[in-house]
């Protein structure tokens, strides 16, 4: 673990899409067409997202995906670089495309996403081997279900294995092993990944405690439950404790998810406390609301430190 105060490394084992955003009404009913508009390319996919979030975030970031060679992936790729993310092990693959999502956003500020994610089903265990130099050398490793189960859990394994900080952002919802759940230091899913996992259905804070409950009962060592609008929640076999939200003028959530579980882990990785760390995500992650897009909405340490200070007063 770094000390306490210094920068902080964390690598992120994570799928890379290329976002296509509109602005639409409403979603579509099943064989129904809506009129969209403002189109938007962003760059996106959970894991880059949260690459790029950790760079904001002043710590040092390695990324270990795949994308396909193509303009998509060409473009996400020059974006990851560009941002200052270590991209070495990043593998490029003929065989599929680049993972792609469609996200139209609602007036409400809500979103719903398709993903194809594509290259990034590409990625092996033994991709994640080949970077384990990489691993041992961070504070923390970040992944998410947006890859094959055996990948992450490869991942998970390889971290835990070095005494690493181990975060399992768990996004999208699918099912997994008691495996993974015992291999992350931190599971955290938002309401709806919750609900998948646990098979309980989550509607308020009593109901997210219950089901985070269930995730303890199989092995899970902590849970932090993204609950949007209203915060966040620990719960780990000391209690639960829930964590106000920060009030922003919401635009786009898309990524709002990322920023947080980035945030988290990097102040973990720093050796913050974990209430301390989770504070923060939150403000991460609803400053992240805040702008159109997923990693152009990747805040700064400053403009968290910002939200915080005011909320503080
Ligand atoms: O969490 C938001 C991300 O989910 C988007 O950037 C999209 O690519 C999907 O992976």
């Amino acid at each position: 673990m770094a000390r306490r105060g210094t920068e902080g490394h964390v690598v992120v084992v994570g799928s890379n899409n290329f976002d296509m955003v509109v602005k639409a009404d409403r979603l579509p009913k099943e064989g129904e067409n809506v009129m969209a508009t403002g189109l938007k390319f962003f760059p996106g996919g959970k894991g880059g997202n949260q690459a790029v979030a950790v760079r904001r975030l002043g710590a040092k970031a390695t990324f270990i995906g795949c994308v396909g060679e193509d303009v998509f992936g060409e473009f996400l790729l020059r974006n990851l670089r560009a941002s200052g993310i270590e991209s070495r092990w990043v593998k490029r693959t003929k065989k599929v495309s680049t993972g792609c999502a469609f996200i139209p956003v609602l007036p409400s500020g809500q979103n719903a996403i398709v993903v194809d994610v594509g290259a990034n089903l590409e990625l092996t265990p033994r991709d994640v081997e080949r970077a384990r130099a990489a691993i041992e050398r961070a504070d923390a490793l970040l992944t998410v279900l947006e890859l094959k189960l055996e990948t992450v859990e490869a991942a998970l394994r390889l971290a835990r294995k070095a005494a690493k900080h181990t975060v399992l952002d768990a996004g999208p919802p699918r099912r997994f092993s008691e495996e993974l759940l015992m291999l992350a230091d931190v599971v955290s899913p938002n309401e709806t990944e919750l609900e998948f996992i646990s098979g309980e259905s989550v509607s308020d804070r009593a109901s997210a405690e219950a089901a985070a409950q269930k995730l303890l009962d199989r092995g899970a060592k902590t849970v932090v439950v993204k609950l949007g609008r209203d915060g966040a929640m620990l719960v780990s076999p000391r209690g639960a404790k829930h964590f106000p939200a920060f009030r922003v003028q919401a635009v786009d959530p898309t990524a709002a998810g990322d920023a947080f579980s980035a945030a988290l882990t990097v102040e973990l990785a720093r050796g913050a406390a974990m209430e301390e760390a989770i504070r923060f995500a939150n403000a991460a992650g609803a400053l992240a609301c805040t702008k159109l897009g997923a990693q152009p909405s990747m805040p700064t340490r400053r403009e968290i430190d910002t939200l915080v200070g005011r909320n503080n007063c």
